[in-house]
């Protein structure tokens, strides 16, 4: 059994989890959303701020939960890379130290291998391969996940992320941030079919459209373009409808994708991760896809949807189990490809 103390500081939650393996045995998140709706979205050097002030309280409540002394944990992990830079330098810092001061490996660890890994918690018998929809704030992605480490990537947005793509018609329809739960909310009290709305798709020079790829910046326009019309006609804007419409639309275009990418690659199961995976249509459209075609869909637990640091460490069990750590010289980086995760170690 390896027992790690993970570090979340991406974005804009400070989370720390101990996790033995796959099973979470304290998961701390504290969320800094109050603070960054004042600014309509998440402001860098707040966050970064924000997590100074956190971390430590965040460390000491996580070990207190779990009822775990120092000399139990076998790793301090931390999130190395992608995210924002000042925040991510608190998490990778604070880990470093710890990991220096009690004498026990560091191991940097990919967010997004983090999102991937949250499935594991749901299912601890889940075995690569299998097909990862990663949808989150910045991401929208399908992985192939062959081991731990080696992941390929066989489609992705061409512009706004899923969960970008749900802040900002969130913004538009004056709902604040973030709006993807708010949206969720709405939309199941809306008819989805009330407007129709475009899929996303990606036009290949051919002809056709790429199997796998997406693109949401041209459904953002769609949905502006129909708030201006609704609101020239006057009256009240019939936000329910348009919240459901667009997220019929974004939970079509993604499970299309993800169920044809399943099958032309032989994949049995397909799991989500990312903020998005929270999100009901999504869910539903999914689980109803996946059924006919006889494939395993996981959703992870919808507290693990979003960022914490129990996905984290289960990522780093799994790394320290196969011996990969990480030099305490290890920086962060804003950007790294999933492909790229072996760099860390
Ligand atoms: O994974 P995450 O917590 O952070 C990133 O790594 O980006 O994802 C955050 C994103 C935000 O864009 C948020 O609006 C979206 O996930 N999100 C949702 C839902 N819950 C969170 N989008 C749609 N439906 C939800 N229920
Ligand atoms: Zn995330």
């Amino acid at each position: 059994m390896t027992t790690v103390l993970a570090i979340e500081t991406s974005c804009d939650e400070t989370a720390v989890a101990i996790v033995k393996n796959r099973e979470v045995c304290s998961s701390v998140v504290s969320s800094q959303i109050s603070v960054h709706q004042q600014y309509g979205g998440v402001v860098p050097e707040v966050a970064s701020r924000q997590h100074v002030e956190t971390i430590n309280f965040c460390v000491e409540q996580a070990l207190q939960d779990a009822q775990v002394e120092w000399e139990a944990i076998d790793g301090i992990a931390a999130t190395a890379a992608p995210g924002l830079v000042g925040a991510l330098l608190v998490g990778l810092t604070t880990a470093k130290t710890l990991a220096i001061v009690h004498q026990k490996p560091f191991v940097g660890i990919h967010h997004l291998e983090g999102h991937i890994y949250a499935s594991y918690l749901s299912d601890p018998a889940l075995q690569p391969p299998f097909l990862c929809l990663l949808v989150s704030g910045g991401h929208t992605s399908l992985i192939y996940v062959k081991d731990c480490g080696v992941y390929e990537t066989l489609g992705e947005t061409r512009d706004d992320a899923a969960g970008e793509a749900f802040d900002k018609v969130a913004r538009l329809l004056n709902l604040g941030y973030p709006g993807g739960p708010v949206m969720d909310r709405l939309a199941q009290e809306g008819n989805p079919q009330a407007y129709p709305l475009p899929e996303g798709n990606v036009g290949l020079p051919g002809g056709g459209y790429h199997p796998y790829d997406s693109s949401f910046s041209g459904l953002k326009t769609a949905v502006l373009r129909l708030v201006q019309k609704l609101q020239q006609q006057g009256g009240l804007l019939p936000v329910k409808d348009i919240a459901a419409s667009f997220q019929e639309s974004v939970s079509r275009s993604l499970t299309k994708r993800a169920i044809a990418c399943a099958i032309d690659y032989g994949l049995e199961t397909i799991v989500i991760g990312g903020g998005v995976a929270a999100n009901s249509g999504l869910r539903s459209h999914l689980a109803a896809a996946a059924a006919t075609r006889n494939l395993r869909v996981l959703f992870p637990d919808l507290k693990f949807c979003t960022d914490n640091a129990a996905m984290i460490g289960c990522a780093a069990a799994e790394h320290l189990n196969r011996g990969h750590t990480s030099r305490l010289t290890l920086g962060v980086q804003s950007r790294l490809a999933i492909t790229d995760v072996m760099q860390l170690y």
